[in-house]
């Protein structure tokens, strides 16, 4: 099933509330939370008390993709407030690379395995989703010892940090490989892909693979939300 997710880190915080039940009246499926620490990616979002609010107007699932270094000390906070689904990143325990002044993005050599498994027990011992990530530079094969233990795949086509930026399309393979393993394998987590995602690369993405797309600046920006979403599936 084709789904979108709008990720709320690109709406008018100003009418963040209004924007998220319009969101769902629409049609999304999920909200996207971009949950960022100023240290696993350069820029300071939103914490669990705007997720908390957008969970109080809203009724669909959402996902809290925490971009932290230290995601032990958030999971609890977004299992209280009920996030359905939650994603960290495979980079944890890694090194920021920069990408230019004041930006950077984490990249890992040696995956800390026991670490990414306690938190996937984490969070799927509270009955809730678990969704493991990875970053641009990350290759994919770095998430094969995990696929059989996650309900998400999230594969990133931006560095994390900020709504609005161009897709990076390595991504595509990343996608390809992924359903592959999933059907060879007989898996059933989802793939959800994020960052720079619109009209133009949505159809191909879908159809090699991804269930879920995530959706910022092209959702938020767009005059009419169920048409967006309309088109965006078809
Ligand atoms: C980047 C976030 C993405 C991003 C999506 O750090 O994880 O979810 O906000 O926004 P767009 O669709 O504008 O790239
Ligand atoms: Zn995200």
């Amino acid at each position: 099933m084709r789904k979108i997710a709008p990720s709320i880190l690109a709406a008018d915080f100003s009418r963040l509330g209004e924007q998220i039940r319009a969101a769902q009246n629409a049609g999304a499926d999920m909200i996207h939370l971009d949950i960022i620490d100023g240290h696993f990616a350069p820029n300071i979002s939103f914490g669990a008390a705007i997720s908390k609010m957008s969970k109080a107007v809203s009724s669909i699932p959402h996902d809290a993709h925490l971009m932290v270094t230290e995601p032990e000390n958030y999971i609890d906070d977004f299992l209280k407030i009920g996030a359905e689904y939650i994603t960290f990143h495979i980079e944890i325990g890694g090194r920021p690379e920069m990408l230019g002044e004041r930006r950077w993005v984490y990249v890992i050599d040696k995956v800390d395995e026991r670490r990414i498994l306690n938190l996937i027990g984490r969070i799927r011992k509270a009955g809730r989703k678990a969704g493991l990530t990875l970053n641009p530079p990350t290759e994919i094969e770095k998430i094969h010892p995990f696929l059989d233990k996650i309900d998400l795949l999230l594969l990133m086509s931006v560095n994390p940090g900020f709504a609005g930026q161009g897709f990076i399309d390595n991504v595509y393979g990343k996608i390809e490989a992924a359903a592959t393993f999933r059907r060879d394998h007989k898996l059933g987590f989802e793939i959800m892909v994020d960052g720079g995602v619109d009209l133009g690369n949505a159809k191909r993405l879908y159809s090699i693979g991804a269930d879920i797309l995530v959706s910022g600046s092209s959702f938020f920006k767009s005059s009419n939300y169920s048409e967006f979403i309309e088109k965006i599936k078809s």
